[in-house]
């Protein structure tokens, strides 16, 4: 996501630090003791965190959301986004990288993950770079409880194509595919991003999937 940079930017993350999970290498092995019995969620890629504010809402008794966003001038307005509404005790944000998982989770740890318009690196050379490429892939897998779930949302037809070869490569079972999310029954369901407000205003339709390991 590209954005003007933003002025105070590690002042703005200091004021959020209910929400800011700096060490968490230290919470490997122990999230679900952050979530009182709810599921553990992983968004990837979180952007300025429309998706987890409505998730969060949404899903208040169930489910505990932890997101990753690389970009700190980007994760830092989600940071705020959260830090406002004083109702919300299901979210905690890591600022880093998806390549850093398996130094922050234990394998079998999470319940759900999101990977929601990840970038696309529509260029072959860059291929390594997407979020659904097999390396990741494999990395989710390991994370993932036995019972585990990975939804993918994308308005990139070429980067969902793509991710349809490379999840059962990766030994992922797939189900819930729709490429047009939003004329479809999963679209109860549906928390939309900001991306994805963006895209479908524009007139494109919305691919999704659901993954699951094959165990
Ligand atoms: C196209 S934006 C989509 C943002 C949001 N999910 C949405 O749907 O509106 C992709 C986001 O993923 C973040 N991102 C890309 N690669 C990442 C990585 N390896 N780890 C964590 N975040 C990443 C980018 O910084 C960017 O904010």
């Amino acid at each position: 996501m590209r954005m003007r940079k933003k002025k105070h930017t590690e002042d703005r993350i200091l004021a959020c630090e209910s929400v800011n999970i700096t060490n968490p290498e230290e919470y490997m092995g122990k999230w679900h003791e952050l979530c009182g019995g709810r599921k553990l969620c992983l968004e990837i890629g979180c952007g300025k965190g429309s998706f987890v504010y409505g998730m969060s809402k949404k899903h208040k008794d169930d489910r505990f959301f932890v997101a990753m966003e690389v970009v700190r001038d980007v994760i830092m307005l989600a940071m705020e986004k959260i830090t406002a509404d004083e109702e919300i005790d299901n979210v905690r944000f890591i600022a880093g990288d998806a390549r850093d998982l398996p130094k922050f989770f234990a394998p079998g740890e999470i319940d759900e993950i999101y990977l929601n318009f990840s970038d696309p690196w529509p260029k072959s050379r860059h291929a390594k770079r997407r979020l659904t490429y097999r390396a990741f892939l494999e990395i989710y897998k390991n994370l993932l409880a036995p019972d585990g779930v990975l939804y993918f949302k994308t308005d990139n037809r070429p980067f969902f194509d793509f991710s349809l070869e490379e999840f059962p490569e990766a030994g992922y079972e797939l189900s819930d595919v729709t490429f047009d999310l939003h004329n479809s029954p999963y679209n109860a369901d549906n928390v939309v991003t900001e991306y994805e407000a963006t895209f479908s205003a524009r007139g494109f339709t919305i691919n999704r999937l659901v993954a699951r390991p094959k165990r």
